[in-house]
């Protein structure tokens, strides 16, 4: 079993626009609305891949059906701890070019029983799993260094921890030394505190968090694919994608393809091939943080991979 702690589940809404102007009234070509957040985008893939997995995060009564509906058709065994206030919500406007711009909402503001009944479920959840993944950002009220205190249960508990934060709360998470972290560019600049452009400045900020004892990160560069570093070494994968349609959420599927690939002990240079083909299949389809196992497998013997020392 794998248990993702995605706390803070959103209500995303993807609507299609013709074109998006500041100032104006915008008629929708299209619209859907779906349960999201990363945990969400993580757990439902890894389900996808035919891993055992379970996610813990906030629900509220207007939504409760709808999550538990999707979790329950994709394979997620979703624990969902009822908070007063409303969810989050996040708003995804794509023009008739494909760009997407996002709004995400700030979230409920947690009060000490929802807190206290959210770091439960996730204790509970930590006894019968392997894995453990610390998804996305954590609700107003929480510390920004409750992964790390997450981190070190996990790890007392001799399991191992894959952490994907941004911000202050990926600094603290570091500092706790989980087994992964999976900063994206704009992430890894931030904590290397310069920009990360090109794939040796990615190999050296992947060495810089093994040096602070990090076993196995893993930098994430968009369309330039994943810099990944362990005792084997530091590896790159790549695959370019045909069409990107959709690349929000290609890192929960990369980080869902590394896990299921680190659940089955697999070593890493294939790991780095499943979580790219994951990551491509996300960018390639419309759906935001979903692929689907046929795509992931039809992608897999494309991805190149390379040692870079
Ligand atoms: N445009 C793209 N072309 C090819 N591969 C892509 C593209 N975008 C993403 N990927 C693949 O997905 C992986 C993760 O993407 P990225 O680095 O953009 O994650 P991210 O910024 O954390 O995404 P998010 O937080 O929205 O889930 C990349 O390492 C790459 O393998
Ligand atoms: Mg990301």
């Amino acid at each position: 079993m794998i248990t993702v702690a995605g706390f803070n589940t959103a209500i995303d809404r993807f609507i299609h626009l013709d074109a998006l102007i500041p100032g104006q009234v915008h008629r929708a070509r299209g619209e859907q609305v779906y349960p999201g957040g990363k945990g969400v985008h993580v757990a439902q893939t890894i389900a996808a891949l035919g891993e055992r997995v379970q996610l813990v995060g906030l629900i509220d009564a207007p939504h409760r059906n709808l999550i538990q509906r999707r979790m329950s058709e994709r394979g997620v065994l979703f624990h969902g701890v009822e908070v007063a206030g409303e969810l989050r919500h996040c708003l995804a406007l794509q023009d008739a070019e494909g760009t997407i711009t996002e709004v995400l909402g700030q979230g409920p503001l947690l009060g000490q029983a929802e807190h206290d009944a959210l770091l439960l479920s996730f204790r509970r959840s930590v006894e019968d799993s392997e894995l453990v993944i610390l998804s996305g950002s954590v609700p107003r009220g929480f510390a920004t260094t409750v992964y790390a205190e997450l981190i070190d249960h996990v790890k007392s508990a001799g399991k191992r921890c894959l952490v994907d934060a941004s911000g202050d709360v990926m600094r603290h998470a570091v500092a706790a030394k989980p087994f992964l972290v999976k900063p994206n560019r704009d992430e890894i600049s931030e904590w290397i505190g310069r920009a990360v452009e090109d794939l040796g400045a990615a190999k050296e900020a992947a060495l810089a968090l093994r040096d602070q004892g990090i076993a196995m990160p893993v930098v994430t560069l968009g369309g330039m694919g994943a810099v990944a570093a362990d005792d084997s070494g530091v590896w790159h994968a790549r695959l370019e994608a045909a069409q990107v349609r959709n690349s929000v959420g290609s890192g929960d599927c990369f980080l869902a393809g590394m896990a299921v690939a680190m659940q089955r002990h697999m070593p890493l240079e294939h790991a780095l091939r499943l979580g790219v083909a994951c990551g491509v299949a996300n960018a390639q389809s419309e759906e935001t943080g979903f692929v689907e196992r046929s795509s992931v497998d039809a992608l897999l013997a494309a991805v190149e991979v390379r040692r870079l020392m």
